[in-house]
């Protein structure tokens, strides 16, 4: 296998020198006028050509499904899969399409041995199903699980890797965190991390749900023994689309959650078996053996995947250059909003390179997150307030489509429900 960097990715980061115009790409979004949407940290919304490609394909399934599975969509795999490794940075022959970030790590994690006794390692800001899924690997196998602390306002990159590094020793076995931090949007060092875990001979696995779109991300360059991620948040693409780019040397060692037709890659039944050149050349199924056996997982809707490309071509004739300029101007006019008006602190690093689309201030210690939650979405603002151990938080998600005029309503509701003395 090959690790070049396909020159597509080069034109994915090109940078486009005219200036879109971002309230005619917002009238691209399906989004609800109703509704001021703050928050596609979770969940991204879809422009119209993504929800009409999806649509069209759906219909396709809907009209004929054995000719869909069979004969339309393993060439349209194969083309998703190698528009989607450029867009990353890798090559198709390492990527495994999964449902979400979630299912890739489960992958990861349900597979590795570990040595025990032994201690898994992640920042102290992982996301709260992706820690449990580490402490269920951790009870099985008998490892500890233990945390290097974040500073989420730094603006020094070094002393990230300074805490992590100091954090290391001759019992860990595996380095987990995540790219970009759920709650403050921060963004690690991942290639750095990565290297130091390396040198001491510790596995990493980098959780990249928010990555894609949101840094300028290449992950042959993380080098990662797995790196996992999400399309369906700042790729906006349909929801199920995920990935795992599986780092090299690391191709033997991972077993499918679920075992179907891949399993063993010449024993399919129906259809045109063609036996592959060797566990990685291109299959009858756009894929190649070695990824079939991790990604088949029986009879599923392929269409949000199918759908990965369409995603990609739309934000890229913006050019996502602009794209991450368009919201670093808007990361600076929330925090001038909400922090220099409203007067919430800050909880986001402010600095170039860290911070990126979602920035989140604190919350009076007097609030109530349920109640807050309540009455933000009765005002219609879809906004997540966080719970973290320190302090409430609340996080504002700005992409491309986001409107200074959202930021401002947001702020107004906010005066409102929050208590006066502050
Ligand atoms: C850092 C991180 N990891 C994992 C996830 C889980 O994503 P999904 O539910 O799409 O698998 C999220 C979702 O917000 C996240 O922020």
């Amino acid at each position: 296998m090959g690790d070049g960097m396909a020159s597509e990715q080069l034109l994915h980061q090109a940078v486009a020198t005219t200036r879109p115009d971002w309230y005619a790409a917002r009238q691209q979004m399906l989004l609800d006028p109703t509704v001021t949407m703050l928050n596609t940290g979770s969940f991204g919304p879809l422009p119209r050509p993504v929800f009409d490609r999806v649509t069209q394909l759906r219909r396709q399934l809907a009209a004929g499904p054995t000719d869909f599975f069979l004969r339309q969509a393993p060439p349209l795999l194969w083309a998703a899969r190698v528009h989607t490794a450029a867009f990353l940075g890798t090559i198709p022959e390492r990527l495994v399409f999964t449902a979400n970030v979630t299912a890739a790590i489960n992958l990861v994690a349900s597979s590795l041995r570990l040595a025990s006794p032994g201690e898994i390692l992640m920042s102290d800001h992982e996301y709260g199903a992706m820690i449990w899924c580490w402490q269920r690997v951790g009870q099985r196998q008998g490892l500890r699980i233990r945390t290097f602390p974040v500073q989420t306002m730094t603006t020094d990159p070094g002393a990230i890797v300074e805490a992590a590094t100091q954090a290391m020793n001759r019992r860990t076995r595996l380095l987990f965190f995540s790219h970009v931090l759920s709650p403050t949007g921060l963004v690690l060092p991942a290639k750095e991390l990565c290297a130091e875990a390396r040198r001491r001979g510790i596995l990493t696995v980098v959780d990249g749900a928010h990555a894609p779109v949101y840094v300028p991300l290449n992950v042959t360059e993380v080098n990662a023994d797995f790196y996992a991620g999400n399309l369906h948040k700042w790729l906006l693409a349909p929801t199920g689309a995920g990935f795992l780019v599986i780092g090299a040397g690391n191709e033997d060692r991972l077993q499918p959650l679920q075992v179907s037709w891949g399993y063993y890659p010449d024993r399919y039944p129906i259809g045109e078996v063609t036996a592959a050149a060797g566990p990685d050349a291109r299959d009858a199924y756009g894929s190649t053996p070695r990824i079939r056996f991790l990604e088949f997982e029986g009879t599923r809707d392929l269409c949000p995947w199918l759908t990965v490309s369409t995603a990609i071509d739309f934000q890229a004739q913006y050019g996502f250059e602009n794209i991450r300029r368009r919201i670093a101007e808007l990361a600076e006019y929330t925090r001038r909003t909400l922090g220099g008006q409203v007067g919430l602190p800050l909880a986001s690093s402010p600095a170039p390179g860290l911070s990126g689309a979602m920035t989140a201030f604190a919350l009076p210690a007097a609030v109530s997150a349920a109640a807050l939650r309540r009455e933000l979405w009765q005002q219609r603002v879809e906004i997540p307030v966080i719970e973290r151990p320190e302090r409430l938080l609340v996080r504002v998600s700005h992409h491309f489509y986001t409107t200074e005029a959202e930021i401002d309503r947001l702020a107004e509701v906010l005066r409102q429900l929050l208590p006066p003395s502050r």
